[in-house]
């Protein structure tokens, strides 16, 4: 093309905005008609893969994962994993373990209790030692914060010490936050600013889409302004079924509400919840060059 219209298209795409692309987030783990994880970052369109979920530790429990029908952990079925996880990671995709969930057993009790969990997850996912390793000797990327229940206490603690074994090898901790600021359960572990992302569930809560991006933008702006994290993502659901609210159509999505907070320092791209939904409908086929 001549030379003074691609310089054209160049300025317009720097004021525009268009040059720079967010990353698109993914839950991994919670049916088995998704597709096996290989697969799932096999389709390039993930930078960020989260294992979901351990929803049984703390307070002397024996830590439990539930992946589905994708495999038995209480038999060590789910050790296959291992090769899955390699896989994604060598195309790039940090694969990362959330904790908590929406129907779990989670409660830390002590500090004591924080250190414990944060032992067991370094040497039974992360970089550390274990005969009973559930992914074989895959190690994940880091940890993802999904505390939905329980008590908010500890948790600082917890992120703490994970981070602290980054001296051995990078843990990346991400969190998965309600978007009312600031969240009740993950207010404490979130405030030690440690976290390199944070999706907020923008579902499931009054402050989702409800017709006015400007909204959206504006609880956007409480979190990013006032929390500390290397980058936001946008928590949404990738299919009407995947949760009871919070739905926003892809063509709202692109021309509404990413317009207005691509624009702002720390985004980061958007989270979906979850694989499954996101195989029934496309979604983040129809999002991703707009992220
Ligand atoms: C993290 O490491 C520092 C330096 O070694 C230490 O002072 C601190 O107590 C550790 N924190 C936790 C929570 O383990
Ligand atoms: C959308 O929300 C913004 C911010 O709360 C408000 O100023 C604006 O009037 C609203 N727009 C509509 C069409 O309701
Ligand atoms: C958070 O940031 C907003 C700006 O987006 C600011 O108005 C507000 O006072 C800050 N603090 C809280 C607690 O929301």
């Amino acid at each position: 093309m001549p030379k003074r219209i691609f310089l054209l298209f160049l300025i317009l795409s720097i004021v525009t905005n268009q040059s720079y692309s967010g990353s698109i987030s993914i839950y991994w783990g919670q049916n088995v008609k998704e597709g096996t994880l290989a697969d799932t970052c096999t389709t390039g369109k993930f930078d960020y893969v989260i294992i979901a979920f351990l929803c049984v530790f703390g307070n002397n429990q024996t830590p439990a994962l539930d992946l589905d029908d994708h495999c038995d952990p209480s038999t060590n079925g789910c050790v296959g994993l291992a090769d899955d996880i390699r896989s994604c990671q060598s195309k790039k995709v940090k694969v990362l373990l959330s904790i908590g969930g929406g129907d779990g057993s989670y409660y830390l009790t002590s500090s004591d209790d924080a250190k414990k969990v944060a032992d067991y997850l370094w040497n039974n996912y992360l970089g550390g030692k274990s005969d009973s390793r559930p992914f074989g000797d895959a190690m994940l990327d880091g940890i993802d914060f999904d505390i939905e229940g329980g008590s908010p206490q500890h948790y600082d603690e917890l992120a703490r010490r994970l981070k602290n074994y980054s001296s051995a090898k990078k843990v990346y901790l991400t969190a998965a936050p309600q978007c009312p600021f600031l969240d009740a359960y993950m207010n404490q572990a979130l405030s030690t600013g440690i976290f390199d992302y944070i999706w907020m569930q923008f579902y499931n809560n009054y402050c989702e889409y409800k017709g006015n991006a400007s909204q959206v933008k504006a609880t956007w702006d409480r979190w990013t302004n006032n929390v500390t994290a290397t980058k936001f993502l946008l928590g949404l659901l990738a299919s009407p079924e995947a949760a009871r609210s919070g739905f926003i159509p892809k063509d709202v999505l692109i021309s509404q509400v990413l317009p207005l907070i691509k624009k702002t320092p720390k985004y980061g791209g958007v989270m979906l919840w979850s694989k499954y939904y996101d195989y029934l409908t496309g979604y983040s086929s129809a999002i991703k060059s707009h992220v």
